[in-house]
């Protein structure tokens, strides 16, 4: 990992263990894109930025300008000057122009990695600095300097006129391909500029023909991936909906037309943020194209008054060329060494049973004690209570915001259960939807002008709630406070996190008329505030984020919690697409995920307890059914489930994963490998989504093996070679059934 400038040839070089990016500076002071890809030692290809053929640059051929900026590959695109691009850059003055003109004014280079104020981003040096209580985290480069493992570009554009500093930032880490990458806009004018549109980031190709890849959903649908051809014009995904949602993923990645699982170019891009987004990819006139990712603009508006600052929230790069599964080791690498801060991310999970499926809001003490001893009979380890606990909440229209302990249905309040059950030896988790407001509730009452709201027009409801207004500093201390002093209350080791409605009606009472933009963006800087605050005075506090299932699963939310509900679809055959598309993305230990009661409450479907066993162990691993009223074959099984997330869990949480084969194409079985670091430990699992009639034995590749070391299958004695299980394969016999699995242990010998 270096980042070099080489004077001469005015070209930045940032060089990664494997990759290279080079961007430079043509004709005077014009920033371009000159190259990312696969590692070069050669800087000198700023030829590739085309200024020596015409329309050559506006220095030396002014009157054909607007072709020069048509074609330019640009680092960093603005609006209103002939760059008809999609821009990233929009700034608007007090007078309503609208045009902004980056040139390169100057550039520091320092190892490590600062802080990004209010926002999610990843970091230089070990978890445990960045999570002692109450520590100085506001890394200078100076105090960076001292870990000397990632470095940083910041390179300083201006627009004269404007009096307008734009800082691109880029940092790279000596154990990662990735590259993290954000803007900084300060306003050095008199006057206030107004930020219409302004990304994380920029990056100008030319066309090999890419195919673009997306993640997709919908509710208990999260994060199938989508692949199609580029098409000329804009194509993309985003979300105008104040969370990046179940519908599209903060996610783009361009794929080489022959790219597989393993081999072929992948550009990926992944926004380290929870709110609104966009992510495009244009295909140009000339065969171009641009990448582009940041805060969604519609809506968006930020007004910077002079010598404020804004910082937008950073953009994950990685380019691979070694598939799909190259792109996916980067993403799991950086974020498992440097996004996740949680002291809980190398440590195994206590077992949880969450009452949601069991219960639903129907429950009192006796019930959820009576869940919990039998839970911890069978070797469940923590009891989460969800939804229902607090105000008069017996069905889903009412309480949110009365975060009181029910004592109608928990008499003596949390700190009694939480004390009984404890008392079993067992820990105790707490649901939480601090977010939002309902109509029906004490704090509404007091409060009306909390929600978010248009003054005069009906706010919509969503799930019978409103959002409060998180913008608002008073009303994030008041969620603060309620929210902490029931973890103070009681002895509570784990906390979900759920948010289970969109944003509407964008208007709020501590914004004057011209700063209703900014509601979005400063309702999830609200939202980190409170999940930082809450660490701080809980570092040890298991936080799992939620929202509706997986609809806030992002980057920005994995800074603050280890873990996220993915899905609240636990169908395990529906599990294995949206566990397939998160884990493209996501390190395992991140994602999720329990067994439940079937007929699935969401499919209706009924799958043998073992697969459903098999394909939460590809997770954090849990339960979310009511163990007293399983039949008896389905609880005898759950000690031994338990059993394998103990002895696998280190392997899946820490371990490499790799693809085998999905049954989004094959439509007949699905199958992923997890391997350990040093390639001793593997483990494969198989699922047959559909039996097929009269077949044999089928052959399945494996992948990151030590080619030259013996594994023995754990129970059949029977070894193999890495070489012959990665490159003639496994044989997986032939099994009867639809939905059944098989999990095969390979040890080295
Ligand atoms: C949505 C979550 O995804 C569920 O797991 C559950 O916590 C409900 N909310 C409770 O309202």
């Amino acid at each position: 990992m270096e980042i070099t400038y080489f004077e001469e040839e005015r070209v930045f070089q940032i060089q990664t263990p494997n990759t290279t990016y080079l961007c430079g500076i043509a004709g005077k002071d014009w920033l371009g894109h000159i190259y990312y890809g696969k590692r070069m030692e050669d800087h000198r290809a700023g030829y590739l930025m085309r200024t020596e053929e015409a329309p050559f640059t506006p220095e030396v051929n002014l009157r054909e300008k607007a072709s020069f900026l048509e074609l330019f590959p640009m680092e960093y695109s603005t609006w209103g000057i002939g760059d008809f691009r999609e821009d990233c850059l929009k700034v608007r003055t007090e007078q309503g122009y609208s045009a902004c003109e980056l040139h390169y004014v100057s550039h520091w280079i320092f190892d490590g990695k600062p802080e990004l104020p209010g926002l999610p981003a990843t970091f230089e040096g070990s978890v445990e600095k960045h999570m002692q209580p109450g520590a100085d985290t506001s890394a200078s480069p100076e105090s960076c300097r001292e870990n000397g493992k990632c470095q940083t570009l910041e390179i300083l554009c201006r627009d004269e006129i404007l009096k307008l500093d734009v800082i691109l930032s880029y940092s790279v880490f000596d154990d990662t391909d990735a590259i993290a990458r954000s803007v900084r806009i300060e306003n050095h004018s008199q006057e206030a500029l107004y930020l219409d549109r302004v990304y994380s980031v920029c990056l100008d190709m030319e066309d090999k023909e890419y195919e673009m890849l997306t993640l997709a959903g919908a509710w208990a649908r999260e994060r199938h991936m989508e692949r199609r051809p580029l098409a000329h014009g804009r194509q993309g995904v985003a979300s105008g909906r104040g969370e990046s949602s179940h519908q599209e993923h903060p996610f783009l990645a361009l794929l080489g037309k022959h790219t597989t699982q393993e081999a072929g170019e992948v550009y990926g891009m992944h926004f380290v943020y929870s709110g609104n987004f966009t992510a495009q990819a244009e295909k140009t006139q000339y065969d171009h194209v641009r990448m582009t990712m940041g805060i969604n603009p519609e809506g968006f508006c930020w007004k910077l008054a002079p010598e404020e600052t804004f910082q937008t929230p950073e953009v994950i790069l990685v380019y691979s060329d070694c598939g799909l599964d190259g792109m996916t080791h980067e993403f799991h690498r950086l974020y498992r060494n440097h996004l996740i801060r949680s002291p809980w991310l190398h440590q195994k999970r206590p077992v949880l049973l969450n009452n949601w499926e069991a219960t639903y809001f129907n429950f009192d003490a006796e019930k959820i004690f009576e869940i919990a001893r039998e839970a911890k009979r069978l070797g469940i380890e923590m009891l989460v209570l969800d939804d229902g606990w607090f105000g008069e909440r017996d069905t889903d229209d009412c309480s949110l915001g009365d975060w009181q302990v029910n004592e109608k249905k928990l008499p003596g309040g949390l700190t009694a259960l939480a004390d009984r059950i404890t008392g079993l030896g067992m820990k105790f988790g707490l649901w939480f939807e601090p977010e939002m407001v309902s109509p029906k509730s004490r704090l509404y009452e007091a409060h009306p002008d909390w929600a978010i709201q248009i003054p005069g027009r009906p706010a919509t409801q969503g799930r019978a709630q409103y959002v409060l207004d998180l913008s608002r500093q008073e009303i994030v201390d008041y969620v603060y406070e309620a929210v902490a002093s029931v973890l103070r209350s009681a002895e509570i080791s784990y906390v979900k996190w759920d948010m289970n409605r969109h944003l509407t009606d964008l208007s709020s009472y501590g914004l004057s008329g011209e700063r209703q933009g900014e509601l979005s963006h400063r309702y999830m800087l609200g939202v980190y505030q409170l999940q930082e605050r809450l660490l701080q005075e809980f570092p040890n506090l298991l936080l799992e984020n939620c929202s509706s299932g997986g609809a806030r699963f992002d980057p920005g939310m994995l800074y603050y919690s280890p873990q996220i509900w993915c899905s609240d679809d636990t169908d395990a055959m529906e599990r294995l697409a949206i566990q397939e598309g998160t884990a493209l993305l996501y390190p395992l230990s991140c994602i999720g995920a329990h067994v439940s009661d079937c007929p699935n409450h969401v499919t209706g479907r009924v799958v043998p307890f073992e697969t459903r066993g098999h394909v939460a162990l590809a997770g954090t691993f849990g339960y979310e059914l009511d163990v007293t009223r399983i039949s008896e074959e389905e609880q005898n099984q759950i000690p031994g489930q338990v059993e394998l997330y103990h002895k696998y869990n280190d392997l899946v949480r820490e371990g490499d994963y790799y693809r085998i084969a999905s049954a989004g194409d094959n439509h007949l079985y699905d199958c992923w490998q997890v391997t350990s670091q040093d390639r001793r430990r593997s483990l494969v699992t198989y699922i047959q989504v559909r039996a097929r009639p009269n077949y044999h034995s089928r052959t399945i590749m494996l992948k990151g093996l030590d080619k030259d070391a013996v594994y023995e299958l754990e129970g059949t004695g029977k070894r193999y070679s890495g070489e012959l299980l990665m490159r003639a394969g496994l044989l997986v016999p032939e099994m009867k059934g639809d939905y059944v699995s098989v999990l095969y242990s390979l040890v080295q010998v």
